[in-house]
């Protein structure tokens, strides 16, 4: 579960990109976050993870107070938050297995069940057969299902996604559509900041929108509301 009360994030170079936000979101839903560039999404989301804190109000997620989180409690946190970025960012010299085994946290536990972990991620994302690629002879599609495959490899409770169809052809993100809602069919919560009318209106989910750093709308099964 999510919480954010009287949210304001303020830069250090005086923009404010929140501006009071009240939001609570439950175990497993499926969340699109929309809105103009510029209006706060991505703030919205580095918020959650802990990437940025915020200048006033208050945060919880997963029964975590964030504002009094220590630094060292912060790898515990994203331990439970898989993060998907419209670039990829995958280690362009390390393999397919590499990239998606290094985020695997679980150290107790044999090299053969890490293996068999990072094996059955790459196969849900279907790309067992790339295993010893690199990330160069993928395409596009092929490497946001590496990042998606590394992001949720550890179980997270919730998978965070900032515009991941934001570099793909509108086929590739169908694709990477229906891997999200297979994810999401196991309990996993997501949130997915998009400028994709098409899929919003389509795969219909709650919508929040977001304006000038404030939520304007924030409807279940809701519409895109805006014309690019
Ligand atoms: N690290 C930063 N430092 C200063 N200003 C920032 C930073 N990140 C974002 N901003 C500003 O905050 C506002 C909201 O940005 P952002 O959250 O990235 O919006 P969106 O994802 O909706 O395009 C914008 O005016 C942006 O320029
Ligand atoms: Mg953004």
């Amino acid at each position: 579960m999510i919480e954010m009360q009287g949210v304001y994030k303020t830069y250090p170079n005086g923009v404010t990109a929140l501006n009071g936000i009240d939001v609570m979101i439950e175990q497993g839903e499926f969340v699109y976050v929309v809105g103009p560039s510029g209006a706060g999404k991505s703030t919205f989301i580095k918020l959650i993870f802990r990437e940025e804190k915020p200048s006033k109000g208050s945060i919880n997620v997963n029964n975590k107070d964030l504002l009094t989180m220590k630094w060292k409690d912060v790898p515990y946190l994203r331990r439970d938050i898989g993060v998907v970025f419209q670039d990829f960012k995958l280690l362009p010299n390390f393999t397919v297995y590499e990239n998606v085994a290094f985020a695997l946290e679980v150290i107790e536990e044999s090299p053969k069940a890490m293996r068999k972990r990072v094996m059955e991620v790459l196969d849900q994302v279907g790309l067992k057969n790339k295993a010893r690629f690199i990330p160069d002879e993928l395409s596009g599609g092929e490497q946001q299902r590496v990042a998606i495959a590394r992001a949720i490899v550890n179980h997270p409770s919730l998978l965070i996604a900032d515009e991941p169809t934001g570099n793909l052809d509108p086929d590739t993100s169908w694709e990477i559509m229906r891997i999200l809602e297979e994810i999401n069919a196991s309990g996993t919560t997501i949130i997915m900041a998009t400028h994709s009318k098409e899929i919003v209106n389509t795969i219909k989910k709650r919508v929040i929108a977001i304006e000038d750093g404030l939520i304007a709308r924030d409807e279940h099964r809701g519409e895109y509301g805006y014309e690019i």
